[in-house]
């Protein structure tokens, strides 16, 4: 038997989608068209929470090692502010650095060049015995009620073609803003692309430039951002916009614009490894399921590169989508629950669009009579770390006791409120944890898998307990971890999982994690449990 899921697309949405579920043992087939990997910078930003979801699949290290944080406290700056002909800036605007707390580990994100990040994630999927296919294409596909067929094109180095149909169970459709997948699926693709607005991205040497800060100049309606792609690289990236023109800039044009630009002749320029020319797009569609086809990534969704959300967004879908087609393909539950992806995803992409126009266009688009040097423009909205995205209303998630749900509600975006943890949130981590058996200590983030929900039981006497010891063993095997109340299987010394979850000792409170680290149900007696699971399994 082949593998069960094609993933057509090796951009990180397939890449991670691939992790998923590969570590939960579901069969795939990951296919690329072009026949080398890309290069540059690309998406270079990861998002705080893109970080946890990483904790979860156990990718973190590697992905820190590369990266740079975007703030760390030893910089109390974060960009540097010019005007032109000056090689002073006239403005350095704070970092305003907030440190990490014990259920937030991660304030903020990283930076690191695409294509360094999705060569990393291949090195993952190489360790459970999956390569990218390069050179495969997907060039249509037929669905029948158990199976789909894929029409592939596969072309070797010498440019030899070869065409096969192959049936598999799945097929998900990670194949970037001009999706084959959802154009054949006929999907409304809805927004709009700025054509007014051409942005120049690239990757360039300069020698002589500090690669510790991020440095910009304001020419209305001309802007330059210049940021080094490691604090240990003199590869800067840069964002160029304003110009006219509809025709895409050279390495030489780029820089003939930068001098009459900024006036910085002293700057010395390198070899130029990547650029792109770049009009903001604004779409999404309105489903991301057809039967046993799915999109995820930019197929579904595209994003103006403002606040770096587009990466970060991807791969928030293939971790909804990931543990829900994993127990669905090993038949533990019903394929209804695939469903919710596109019902928990499209509230969280469409709020997500509106903050990054919003960001977009007060970085970006120059207003007629406000002043060149206006840092405003540079503020970000804490919600851009998606540590708040959520997806309360969702059906299959579970709240015991409507604590502050609706006002949560309204926002798919919103930090939680303080107090106790809600369903449909995220599950903040708790450090300090010891573990009875051996006396390791231990954080919630490493208790976390991405291929079984997490069940943590607080407070309550044995006979609670037991209760829902009971309903747990009853559901499908290796499906889920219970982690017994804290004070006998993980002795939480630090009481930072009791104070991070707000939860009062002594009463019985058990908050399911699912595989995608977000809150399934919080509730407060055995039947809750089994409503919840009643939910997702059947
Ligand atoms: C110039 C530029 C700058 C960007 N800057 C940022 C940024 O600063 N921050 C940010 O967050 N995001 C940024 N993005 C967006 C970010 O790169 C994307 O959001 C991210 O790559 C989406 O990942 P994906 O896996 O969904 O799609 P992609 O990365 O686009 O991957 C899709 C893959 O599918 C392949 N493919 C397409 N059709 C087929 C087919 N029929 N069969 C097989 N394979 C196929 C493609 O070759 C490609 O490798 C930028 C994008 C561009 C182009
Ligand atoms: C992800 O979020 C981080 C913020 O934590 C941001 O810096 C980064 O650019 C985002 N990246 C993408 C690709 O969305
Ligand atoms: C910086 O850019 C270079 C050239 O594009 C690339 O090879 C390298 O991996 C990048 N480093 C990081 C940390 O993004």
């Amino acid at each position: 038997m082949g593998p069960s899921v094609l993933i057509a697309g090796a951009g990180p949405s397939g890449l991670v989608l691939a992790l998923i579920l590969l570590q939960n043992g579901v069969s795939v087939r990951i296919i690329n068209n072009e026949l080398k990997h890309r290069i540059g910078s690309r998406g270079a930003g990861i998002q705080a929470r893109t970080l946890e979801l990483y904790e979860i699949l156990g990718i973190f290290p590697d992905i820190r090692k590369a990266g740079e944080p975007v703030k760390s406290e030893g910089k109390p700056f974060s960009m540097a502010v010019y005007n032109p002909g000056k090689t002073e800036p006239t403005k350095l605007l704070p970092s305003n650095y907030v440190a990490p707390t014990p259920d937030t580990p991660h304030t903020y994100g990283l930076t690191l060049s695409q294509e360094r990040h999705e060569e990393i994630l291949r090195e993952y999927l190489k360790d459970l015995s999956c390569t990218v296919e390069l050179g495969c294409e997907l060039r249509d596909f037929e669905q029948f009620t158990d199976h789909v067929v894929a029409h592939l094109v596969k072309t070797d180095a010498d440019g030899q073609q070869q065409e096969e149909r192959t049936k598999f169970d799945w097929l998900v459709g990670t194949d970037g803003a001009h999706s084959m997948v959802r154009k054949q699926l006929g999907l409304s693709f809805l927004g709009e692309t700025r054509t007014e607005q051409n942005m120049a991205l690239g990757d360039i040497v300069i020698e002589n430039l500090d690669n510790k800060i991020w440095h910009t100049w304001n020419v209305p309606p001309k802007l330059i951002m210049l940021r080094a792609n490691h604090s240990t690289s003199q590869v800067f990236t840069y964002v160029y916009t304003g110009r006219a023109g509809e025709k895409p800039l050279t390495r030489e044009e780029f820089i003939e614009e930068f001098y009459a630009l900024t006036g910085r002749r002293d700057l010395t320029f390198g070899e130029n490894t990547w650029m792109s020319n770049y009009r903001p797009n604004v779409r999404m569609v309105d489903r991301m399921r057809d039967g046993r086809v799915f999109i995820a990534g930019d197929a579904a969704h595209c994003h103006t590169p403002s606040g770096a959300q587009g990466l970060n967004s991807s791969i928030q879908d293939a971790v909804n989508l990931g543990w829900k087609l994993a127990i669905v393909a090993k038949g533990l539950a019903p394929e209804a629950l695939l469903d919710t992806y596109s019902e928990e995803r499209i509230r969280v992409i469409a709020h997500m669009l509106q903050v990054t126009t919003k960001m977009h266009d007060k970085t970006w688009v120059h207003v007629p009579g406000a002043p060149a040097d206006d840092e405003s423009r540079w503020k970000r909205s804490p919600d851009l770390s998606m540590l708040g995205v959520n997806y309360c209303g969702s059906s299959i998630v579970l709240e015991g006791k409507d604590k502050g749900k609706a006002a949560a509600e309204s926002n798919a975006y919103a930090t939680a409120e303080g107090g106790r943890v809600q369903a449909a949130y995220r599950a903040p981590d708790a450090p300090g944890l010891v573990s009875v058996d051996d006396a390791q200590m231990t954080n919630l983030f490493s208790v976390f898998r991405a291929t079984v929900h997490t069940v943590l039981v607080f407070g309550g006497d044995a006979a609670g307990r037991a209760l829902v010891a009971d309903v747990l063993g009853r559901l499908p095997k290796d499906t889920v971890q219970r982690w017994s109340s804290f004070a006998t299987v993980l002795e939480d010394r630090a009481g930072h999982a009791y104070g991070g979850y707000g939860v009062e000792a002594g009463e019985l409170t058990v908050v399911v994690v699912r595989p995608d680290g977000v809150i399934g149900a919080v509730v407060f007696e055995a039947e809750g449990v089994e409503a919840y699971f009643q939910r997702i399994f059947g």
